[in-house]
């Protein structure tokens, strides 16, 4: 069985959000999403998403491609995750191209090209 992981905060998940997770789980058999907590956004990222990790998570959790959700709250936890879950590929949309090649000793690490015109804070843009 071949395991996928791919993080994110999946706010108010959308159309590219899911081509995304169809894309990486056809890369393997299991997809593992590490969801940004609350606190990671804040603290880290420096987002406030609309959803709260457990609206995100429970959204990503009846997607058919997802497997399993696990925490992300720091951006030091991927090489831990990678071997506790015994990944085989690491999958990240193309904004975060070569940012994650320090995976490549532990795991294939592919990045996805992103799906164009769209995003959560286009969504929240245009909402406004
Ligand atoms: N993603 C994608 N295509 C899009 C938007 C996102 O493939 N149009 C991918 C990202 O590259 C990432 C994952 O979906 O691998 C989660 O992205 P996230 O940052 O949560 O979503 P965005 O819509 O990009 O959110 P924001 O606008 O807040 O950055």
């Amino acid at each position: 069985m071949k395991t996928v992981i791919t993080y994110g905060t999946f706010d108010l998940l959308h159309y590219g959000h899911v081509r995304l997770l169809k894309r990486a789980k056809a890369l393997g058999d299991y997809l593992i999403v590490g969801l940004s907590t609350d606190e990671f956004n804040s603290m880290k990222k420096h987002k406030e998403s609309y959803n709260d990790y457990a609206e995100r998570k429970y959204i990503l959790e009846a997607i058919k491609y997802v497997d399993k959700v696990i925490p992300e709250k720091d951006w030091n936890q991927k090489i831990a995750d990678v071997k506790k879950y015994h990944v085989d590929t690491f999958v990240m949309g193309s904004d975060w191209e070569g940012q994650f090649d320090f995976l490549k000793p532990y795991c294939k690490v592919v990045y996805l090209p992103r799906t164009p015109g769209i995003s959560t804070s286009k969504i929240k843009e245009d909402l406004r």
